[in-house]
């Protein structure tokens, strides 16, 4: 299904793929697609189809970042306008229920990179290539690439990172523990596909939680964020899925989760 002129989902077995189909602009992001992006996750939160969702680009190109030909000739309160658009679109891809990963395939620069960096997990192929090069061009990252990447490998790399613009490596990135796999070309999809497939079918709320629960964590103080997990733990015991699957589990079966909340 195509939900905008260069976005388009497929959807199987509880994974629905979106992809960045842009090539000739290697994937670079319009006002129109974040717009669409923004409708499209908005409406994904509650899809009971859809229990993962993996991002992917085309070519050469995830997503060289914003479209810079739209910068050229804007307003103050248009790029500005623009910039809190994708700050709101970029939340949303954060705080989705659902897990997600990014399979990136080329660039993911600038917002592309940000886009990877709002993602549970990243899967990237050994021709991928990240960098936040807005100094190039006298800006600087603005959905989130100086937070976001600083919390994931540090303050002095993301330093040298945002402040030289450099473009790294897949191998490099996988050294800042930022990949869960870099694969070949060939291999992105299927090991991105085969991720999904083992998170869809894992209990869907107690996915959902703990994901809530690790993202939510890292920002409070240890003692509030053990009492929070214990608290959200007894809520997933009275479920129908916990149920299922400690009956599946002690009859020797494989559980059949529904994510119904009442057991
Ligand atoms: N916005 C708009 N168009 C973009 C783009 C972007 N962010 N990134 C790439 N493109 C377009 C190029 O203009 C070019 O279009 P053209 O064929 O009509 O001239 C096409 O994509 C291919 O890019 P090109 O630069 O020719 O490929 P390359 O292999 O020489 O270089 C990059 C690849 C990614 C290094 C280079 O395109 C680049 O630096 N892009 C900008 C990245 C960026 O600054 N992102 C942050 C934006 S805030």
């Amino acid at each position: 299904m195509r939900i905008h002129e260069n976005l388009v989902e497929t959807a199987e077995g509880g994974v629905a793929t979106l992809r960045v189909d842009r090539e000739d602009a290697l994937g670079a992001l319009s006002k129109s697609m974040v717009a669409a992006l923004g409708d499209y996750l908005r409406d994904l939160r509650g899809r009971r189809d859809v229990r993962v969702l993996v991002l992917t680009g085309t070519g050469r190109g995830f997503i060289a970042g914003a479209d810079i030909g739209e910068y050229h000739g804007a307003t103050q309160a248009e790029f500005d306008a623009y910039q809190r658009m994708s700050r709101a679109v970029f939340d949303e891809l954060e705080q989705l229920p659902q897990p997600t990963i990014a399979a990136v395939n080329g660039y993911a620069l600038g917002g592309g990179f940000e886009v990877a960096l709002c993602c549970d997990l990243i899967v990237a192929s050994e021709s991928a290539r990240f960098g936040l090069p807005e100094v190039k061009l006298g800006l600087l990252p603005g959905g989130g690439g100086t937070q976001r990447l600083s919390r994931a490998i540090g303050i002095r790399a993301t330093k040298e990172l945002v402040m030289t613009g450099r473009i790294m490596r897949a191998d490099e990135a996988d050294r800042h523990r930022l990949l869960h796999q870099v694969t070949s070309a060939d291999e992105l999809l299927p090991a991105a596909t085969e991720l999904a497939g083992r998170l869809a079918s894992a209990a869907p709320i107690a996915v959902r939680e703990a994901k809530r629960l690790i993202d939510d964590g890292v920002q409070q103080a240890l003692g509030a964020a053990l009492t929070t997990e214990q608290a959200v733990l007894s809520r997933l015991f009275a479920t129908a899925d916990a149920m299922e699957g400690i009956e599946a589990f002690v009859a020797k079966r494989e559980p059949r989760f529904t994510g119904d909340l009442k057991g």
